[in-house]
């Protein structure tokens, strides 16, 4: 098996495309949902530590615990969503090593009593897995809306409330209304961001 992906793979992940704004009136299966966390989870991770949660709002009484803490640009972004993603990341994630890193399950020890590793750890980890399930959901043919314009505090006390558990972004989830996406911004060319020492 070749081990690249031919150019209607790549379009569909990265060139082609685009940020979600507006959902079309269609639901999501929800063992897309699953089919999207299956292939996301094998993305890497620091020690394999794994630190990502996620909780789905698929219903409109889900979604509007949500509203309160949303800036007022996501409200109908949120709203026109069949499923929004709440991406999480747990600050005890050290506690499972043991299983998820079992050839060294001692470095347990680096993150206990050590609030700044494990917040970084956890924060990095956690948003490059929410990056993974970005291109997960893409790969499983869901469109993306991801969030940031939101209130972590009050997202933190309504869904992870009695947990170690902290927001990180939001990511809506569906089927684009592609006529209300925003225009296409443009991106660096390699030469202006990238050395090559
Ligand atoms: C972590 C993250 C947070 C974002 N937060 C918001 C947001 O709060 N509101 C919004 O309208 N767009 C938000 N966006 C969307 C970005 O503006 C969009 O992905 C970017 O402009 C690229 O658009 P494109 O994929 O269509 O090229 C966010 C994107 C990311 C990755």
């Amino acid at each position: 098996m070749d081990k690249i992906l031919d150019p209607s793979a790549r379009a569909l992940l990265f060139t082609e495309a685009r940020t979600a704004n507006l959902f079309l009136d269609k639901p999501v299966e929800p063992k897309l949902l699953q089919e999207a966390y299956d292939l996301m989870k094998w993305g890497p991770t620091s020690m394999n530590s794994c630190p990502v949660r996620i909780v789905f709002l698929t219903t409109d009484a889900a979604k509007e615990r949500l509203k309160p803490a949303l800036f007022d640009g996501n409200i109908a972004r949120v709203k026109s969503a069949p499923v929004v993603a709440v991406i999480g990341h747990d600050l005890e994630f050290f506690e499972h090593l043991p299983i998820l890193f079992p050839h060294a399950p001692e470095n347990k020890k680096i993150f206990e009593n050590n609030e700044y590793a494990t917040q970084a750890n956890a924060f990095r980890n956690a948003s490059l897995q929410g990056a993974y399930f970005i291109m997960a959901a893409r790969a499983v043919g869901l469109d993306c809306g991801p969030m940031s314009g939101f209130d972590n505090g009050a997202v933190d006390k309504e869904f992870f409330g009695g947990t170690h558990i902290k927001s990180n972004f939001l990511c809506s989830l569906g089927y684009a209304d592609e006529s209300q996406n925003f225009p296409r911004g443009p991106r660096f060319e390699y030469n202006e961001i990238c050395q090559v020492l």
